[in-house]
């Protein structure tokens, strides 16, 4: 019987790689049929295996390189095809920076259907390597290692865990506290968390390291209150460490995927650490959110506030405020600054920042953004600038209505998915904004994921 698409699975075939898809995964056509080979970058031919069919489009594995783009290079990371942590790897760093400038264009293009619009080349890193700031890894048993102690990211579309000694986008410290929590685990015989029957002790590991004061967090995720031999690991972490600051236990009992139970102990030193972004403070607990790039997120917040060009006067509202960072930055060159989020922690922790950075023109509310804002409106408060932050999905609809009803003159809209920006700038375009121009900063280099701020005037 002749196949209803025209590849087959487990066979091979030679393509041309004619695009790139949203996981930097390389496209293929056949017959206009579309295959995605991760690994493999546009302009080159190769040769790729059939792993999965669907009735529009099929997944491959990269075979060989028949002809190599001149941007291809060796990968770094010993374990990078295994492990799901990077994906850009195989990409020297300016052909990464391309592809997340060309990916930003297509969507607005095409995706949004905006036209004219300036799309700056990505602001990328001096260097793109060791710049994340936390960590946080599953903790469970090697079964092919006589039952060793895996601590790694996991596989691709798995739960395996790929253990791990080195990673190269986070700092050189957490790969030290990874290996002395592995050999504290087998010395002392401590179990690891077992996910199919949610038996075992260590769950998770996660590492914090402050970039500017140096102080590290280790916080040790355990199934239940038990944690046997801590005073041995904390005695490993002291003498070792250098910046060693805070030691937390934290308790999930739970059997999901969520990493980070609610309750929290500090086992030695303090119960948080302490960095900047540019001038501001931060203290940061196991649970609150921060930004996983400092460098980059100065970069990013500077270009905020560029776009916002606030002359002292102007009423900022700042929807998706998180822990209340953009509008700190914000609240320097702004008569008053309106934070908006869903999550009650993360506005009390927007409203300790603003306190210890003696900021007191910023006010935080929590709530959906897309409801507070139309009642703040409905008491009479209007803002001349609004910037957005939203999630991946984008910004709510009934938000953009409300924005639009209130007509600021500039809106300062930030993202971490091109295709929900391209969505949301077709909208307010129809609203009467026009989008001046675009900035991609690299806050994930190594990775496909791409952030972007735009300006938006009306
Ligand atoms: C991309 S983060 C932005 C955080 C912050 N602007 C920053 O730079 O750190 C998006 C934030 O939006 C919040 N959020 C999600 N849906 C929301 C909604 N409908 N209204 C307000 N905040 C929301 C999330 O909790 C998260 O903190």
């Amino acid at each position: 019987m002749k196949s209803e698409t025209p590849v087959v699975k487990n066979k091979n075939y030679t393509v041309k790689i004619i695009g790139m898809g949203f996981q930097g995964e390389g496209v293929a056509k056949i017959e206009g049929y579309t295959i995605f080979i991760p690994q493999a970058i546009i302009g080159e031919t190769v040769e790729v295996k059939i792993l999965k069919v669907n009735k529009k489009f099929a997944f491959g594995k990269l075979v060989n390189v028949i002809e190599a783009s001149p941007n291809r290079k060796e990968p770094r990371c010993k374990i990078y095809n295994r492990c799901g942590g990077c994906n850009l790897q195989h990409i020297t760093y300016s052909g990464q920076l391309e592809y997340k400038t060309n990916r930003v264009m297509e969507s607005i293009t095409r995706i949004g259907k905006v036209k004219d619009v300036i799309v700056h080349h990505t602001i990328g890193m001096d260097e793109p390597y060791g710049y994340r700031n936390k960590v946080q890894l599953p903790v469970g048993i090697c079964n092919n290692k006589n039952n060793n102690v895996a601590i790694g990211f996991y596989a691709a579309r798995s739960h395996e865990i790929i253990n791990m000694n080195i990673c190269y986008i986070q700092d050189e410290v957490a790969d030290k506290i990874i290996k002395l929590t592995r050999r504290w685990m087998k010395k002392n015989s401590i179990q690891p968390y077992n996910e199919m029957d949610g038996t075992g002790i260590v769950r998770h590991i996660m590492i914090r390291k402050a970039f500017k004061t140096g102080q590290v967090m280790v916080v040790l995720v355990t199934n239940g209150d038990k944690l046997p031999h801590k005073e041995d690991f904390i005695d490993i972490m002291t003498k070792n460490i250098d910046g060693i600051r805070s030691i937390i236990q934290n308790v999930n009992t739970e059997r999901t995927n969520k990493v980070l139970g609610n309750k929290c102990r500090t086992l030695w030193g303090y119960d948080y650490i302490t960095d900047y972004i540019d001038k501001f403070k931060f203290n940061i607990s196991p649970l609150s959110f921060f930004q996983i790039n400092p460098v980059q997120t100065e970069v990013l917040y500077n270009k905020v506030l560029k776009y916002a060009d606030l002359d002292g006067t102007e009423t900022v509202f700042d929807a998706y405020c998180g822990t209340g960072t953009i509008s700190l930055f914000l609240a320097q060159n702004a008569k008053k600054v309106y934070g908006v989020e869903i999550v009650p922690e993360a506005i009390q922790n927007a409203i300790e920042n603003a306190k210890i950075n003696n900021v007191d023109n910023a006010e935080f509310i929590v709530g959906k953004s897309e409801e507070v804002i139309p009642k703040l409106m409905e008491e009479g408060v209007y803002a001349d600038v609004v910037v957005v932050d939203p999630p991946r999905k984008g910004c709510d609809p009934k938000l953009l209505e409300a924005i639009n009803s209130m007509k600021p003159k500039k809106i300062v809209y930030v993202s971490c998915d091109p295709a929900t920006l391209a969505r949301d700038l077709g909208i307010l375009r129809n609203y009467g904004y026009k989008t001046a121009e675009i900035q991609p900063v690299d806050m994930f280099p190594q990775t496909a994921h791409v952030e972007s701020v735009v300006k938006l005037n009306k």
